[in-house]
């Protein structure tokens, strides 16, 4: 065992569980154990405690809200990439084109990245759009991304990435991206000024009214139980507009959130022509 790492009861391990899954819908499985402990044993010992129990006792008890949000931000799992799932930006492609001809120049455009970690989904968003429909520029574009971990909002809001990452990805796909000359790379600040980054707990209070014209929300809800993911698609259906898209992740599907939504091609679903409030009605 890692010095720092400091031993976990069943108990212990309960209670974290019961914790996480109480304040982000997030089920950790037994599997997560050896995750745990690893991740949360720095943050124990910084904080001078003795054990896990004492741990989730200060949390429960008198913790300020920045040692719950480190809570939260160590057990989240973050990984994501630029363009991936590449279907679903060619379907979008199609789908902004079709819009392009039918609204009037200028028109309202919105875009939800839900769980957008560390900013490499609407980045990928807005540079995959504003390639191929350079006229977006003058339409009223947003992309608003938000994840419930505020370290990885932080980092997405900068912008700057390991120039690794960008491995593999075609000369026109690199071209929109700056090389800062340090083994790092930025996103074009045109992109960057239309995400905006918010945190939201996808199963907390949603502020903001929509409609959106489409959601991507991809390997997130696969943390989450079934009624859990079936309430947060659910309430995708009623922030978006007739007609409009919900891209979900490759092994994800919607379960009892799938009303009023049809699937349209590989993890791509469609809401009805009808507005949410006319099927509530
Ligand atoms: C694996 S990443 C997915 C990133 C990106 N969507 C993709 O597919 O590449 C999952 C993200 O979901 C976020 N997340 C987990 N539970 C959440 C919740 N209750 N509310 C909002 N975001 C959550 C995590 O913080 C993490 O950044």
């Amino acid at each position: 065992m890692d010095q720092a790492e400091i031993s976990l009861s069943n108990r212990e391990f309960s209670r974290i569980k019961t914790r996480v899954y109480a304040v982000a819908g997030i089920a950790l499985s037994d599997a997560k154990r050896t995750l745990v402990i690893s991740r949360l044993s720095r943050i124990v010992r910084a904080l001078n405690l003795p054990s896990f129990d004492s741990y989730i006792d200060y949390l429960e008890c008198n913790g300020a809200a920045v040692d719950s949000q480190d809570f939260v931000n160590a057990l989240t799992t973050n990984l994501t990439r630029f363009y991936r799932e590449d279907h679903h930006f060619a379907h979008l492609r199609s789908y902004i084109a079709g819009l392009i001809g039918t609204r009037p120049r200028g028109s309202r455009l919105r875009i939800w990245s839900a769980g957008c970690s560390t900013g490499q989904e609407p980045y990928t968003i807005g540079m995959d759009l504003l390639t191929a429909f350079p006229e977006l520029k003058r339409w009223d574009f947003k992309i608003l991304a938000t994840d419930i971990d505020t370290a990885v909002l932080a980092k997405a809001a900068g912008g700057v990435y390991p120039a690794s990452e960008l491995a593999g990805l075609s000369p026109e796909r690199l071209r929109p991206f700056t090389s800062l000359g340090d083994g790092t790379i930025s996103v074009p600040e045109t992109v960057r000024q239309m995400v905006s980054f918010k945190p939201l707990n996808l199963i907390g209070h949603w502020p903001m009214k929509g409609p959106f014209d489409a959601i991507f929300c991809r390997n997130v809800a696969i943390y989450f139980d079934r009624p859990t993911q079936g309430n947060v698609f659910g309430r995708f259906r009623s922030m978006l507009a007739p007609e409009s898209f919900l891209y979900i992740g490759h092994s994800e599907n919607l379960g009892s959130g799938g009303e009023g939504f049809r699937l349209v091609g590989r993890t791509i679903y469609q809401t009805s022509a009808i507005s949410s409030k006319q099927v509530a009605a």
